[in-house]
C-alpha cells in the first residue's frame, strides 16, 4: 500500500542572511503563510540558515510556536574534539535541529566532499538523531557523458552503505547546473531521476524505506514552476535556495496546493 508522504519545502539560505536579519525573515514569512492558513500540516516547511543563524532562529520559533522545522547546511563527521571550525551533529540536536543537509554540491566541489566523507556525515547525522538531506546530482559534463541519473544513482549508493532500514533519511536530487543557473530540469527529468533515486532507497533500505522517505527536487525551483515538480509522483518536494531568500517568493512556492488546484 502506498504511504502517504508530507511534502517537504526546505529552504538552504547558504551563506546569506545573518542572525538579525534571520529574525525579520522568519517573522515575515510566518506572518505570510498564518494569513494564508497554510500550516495546517498539509505541508512542512524546513529552513536552513547559516550555523551563527541557528540560536536566534530556534529560539524564535520556540518563543512564537512557529511549525517550521530547522536544519543546519552541513556537519562534522566527528563528534568532538580536536577539529578547529567543525560543527558536531550533537550541538546541533541540541539547537533542535530536525535536519542536516549533507553532501550539497558546493561543499562538494568547494570542499572537496568524497562520496566517502559525505557517506560518514550521514553516519553522523544518523548517531545524533538528526535527519541527513543526502544531496546528489550530476554536473552538465556528466549529463553529457553518462545521462541525469547515473552519478546521483552512484553518489546515493556510496551514501547509504551502511544505513539501517528504519532510519528516517531525505533524498534531494539537485542537478548541479540547475543550480543557481534559473534553468531548471524538467519535471521528466526529475521524475525519472527521482524515481530512479527511490529503487536505491529501496535496493538499500527495502521496500518500505522506499515508499516513506521523501526525495526532493532543487535546482533553480520558483513560484512559477513548482507546481510542475509537485505533479510528479516520486517528487516530494523542493530544496530551494535563490528564491528561499525572498518571503513573498518562498511564501509562494510553499503554497503550491493552490497552483495545482489541491
Ligand atoms: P537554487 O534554488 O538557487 O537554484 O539553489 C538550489 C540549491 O542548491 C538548494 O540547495
Amino acid at each position: 500500500m502506498a504511504v502517504a508522504r508530507v511534502p517537504f519545502i526546505a529552504g538552504n539560505w547558504k551563506m546569506n542572511l545573518d542572525h538579525q536579519q534571520a529574525i525579520a525573515f522568519v517573522q515575515k514569512l510566518h506572518w505570510a503563510l498564518k494569513e494564508a492558513k497554510h500550516l495546517d500540516g498539509t505541508v512542512e516547511v524546513g529552513l536552513f540558515p547559516p550555523f551563527t543563524d541557528l540560536r536566534t532562529v530556534q529560539t524564535l520559533l520556540d518563543a512564537d510556536k512557529i511549525p517550521f522545522a530547522l536544519g543546519a547546511q552541513d556537519l562534522s563527521t566527528k563528534d568532538s574534539g580536536a577539529y578547529t571550525g567543525e560543527i558536531s551533529g550533537a550541538f546541533l540536536k541540541r539547537l533542535n535541529c530536525a535536519y542536516v543537509i549533507v553532501g550539497h554540491s558546493e561543499r562538494r566541489e568547494y570542499h572537496a566532499e568524497t562520496d566517502e566523507i559525505v557517506a560518514a556525515k550521514v553516519q553522523a547525522a544518523l548517531r545524533h538523531g538528526l535527519v541527513p538531506v543526502i544531496c546528489v546530482g550530476e554536473t552538465s559534463e556528466d549529463l553529457e557523458k553518462f545521462g541525469a541519473s547515473a552519478v546521483p544513482v552512484g553518489q546515493l549508493e556510496v551514501a547509504l552503505e551502511g544505513v539501517s532500514a528504519d532510519a528516517d533519511i531525505v533524498v534531494a536530487y539537485e542537478p548541479v547546473w540547475a543550480i543557481g543557473s534559473g534553468q531548471a530540469a524538467t519535471p521528466d527529468q526529475a521524475q525519472e531521476v527521482c524515481a530512479k533515486l527511490r529503487e536505491v532507497i529501496a535496493g538499500r533500505l527495502g521496500q518500505e524505506a522506499a515508499e516513506r522517505s521523501r526525495v526532493l527536487y532543487g535546482g533553480s525551483v520558483k513560484a512559477g514552476n513548482i507546481a510542475s515538480f509537485m505533479r510528479e509522483p516520486d517528487v516530494d518536494g523542493a530544496l530551494v535556495g535563490g528564491a528561499s531568500l525572498v518571503v513573498d517568493e518562498f511564501a509562494a512556492i510553499i503554497r503550491f496546493q493552490k497552483h495545482v488546484g489541491v
